[in-house]
């Protein structure tokens, strides 16, 4: 079971300093919106259009472009107080601090919901997708992306030969994916997987892309604290990573979805 309150705890605190280290949500949210089907005048083309853990807001001024009304959900108080603090939106906008898991929404009530990179926070990815779909209005679009096993691949292999503790999340793989797009009963118009490896110049750097945006929770993790010795292992290892460039990789698989409510 995934503690919320501590998920909510972690991206709370990095609220502040989420957008400086948020690179590779913005490449992927770039690439989730190009999945929206293009319509002549995008303008109000969803009555009522959901952020699904909207983190500090960046996809609401594109999604305003095309809503009559915005509603931004998060888990996180902090980060949704952040986002509302940093958003002017001339579309009227809705924060909601809820869980996707229980949408605090009604059904049949909306038009369009995005998600990106929120949903692989969720004990069970079929909830959300059960959720979304209870509230889509008939037609509507759920457009998400989700981190897929492979990612982190880097800093699961080298803790694997420090010891043998859970330092990184599991990540669904792309059959299990799949089986929870299937439970939700939504019909996949698209299914994309694709790789997107960053690039950092010290094992200091990569950890700081977690923590800055506050992906740093670990599930389960072991009681046992990591010491001084485990760490220098785990960063010797690391360093064994580094490319022709000198730098240290850190690869992201991640799954985009487009779905729709017959
Ligand atoms: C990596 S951030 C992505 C934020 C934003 N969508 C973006 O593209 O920058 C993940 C966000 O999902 C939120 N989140 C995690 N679990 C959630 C849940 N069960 N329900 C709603 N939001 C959740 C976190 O609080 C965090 O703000």
């Amino acid at each position: 079971m995934i503690d919320k309150n501590a998920v909510a705890r972690c991206f709370g605190k990095a609220a502040a300093s989420y957008d400086q280290h948020a690179l590779l949500q913005r490449l992927s949210s770039d690439k989730l919106l190009q999945y929206l089907p293009t319509v002549p005048n995008m303008v109000n083309t969803y009555a009522t259009t959901v952020d699904l853990g909207c983190g500090s807001g960046a996809l609401l001024s594109t999604l305003a472009e095309c809503s009559e009304n915005l509603i931004a959900v998060d888990l996180s108080f902090g980060m949704l107080t952040h986002a509302r603090g940093h958003h002017q939106l001339a579309t009227p906008t809705y924060w909601l601090n809820g869980d996707a898991e229980a949408l605090p929404l009604q059904s049949d009530s909306i038009d369009l919901c995005v998600s990106n990179l929120a949903l692989q926070w969720c004990d069970d990815l079929a909830m959300p997708l059960i959720e979304t779909s209870r509230c889509l209005k008939r037609g509507g679009l759920m457009l998400f992306s989700t981190l897929v096993s492979g990612s982190l691949d880097e800093l699961t292999q080298s803790w694997a030969a420090v010891n043998k503790h859970r330092h990184v999340n599991r990540f669904l793989s792309e059959g299990e994916i799949k089986a929870a797009l299937l439970k939700s009963g939504l019909s996949v118009e698209s299914f994309q997987i694709e790789i997107q490896t960053m690039h950092y110049s010290s094992v200091k750097e990569v950890m700081l892309s977690l923590k800055g945006i506050g992906a740093n929770h670990v599930h389960n993790k072991n009681v046992k604290p990591t010491t001084q010795g485990d760490l220098r292992a785990f960063k010797a290892n690391y360093e064994t990573l580094r490319d022709n460039q000198g730098l240290l990789p850190l690869s992201y698989k991640l799954a985009y979805c487009l779905l729709r409510k017959r």
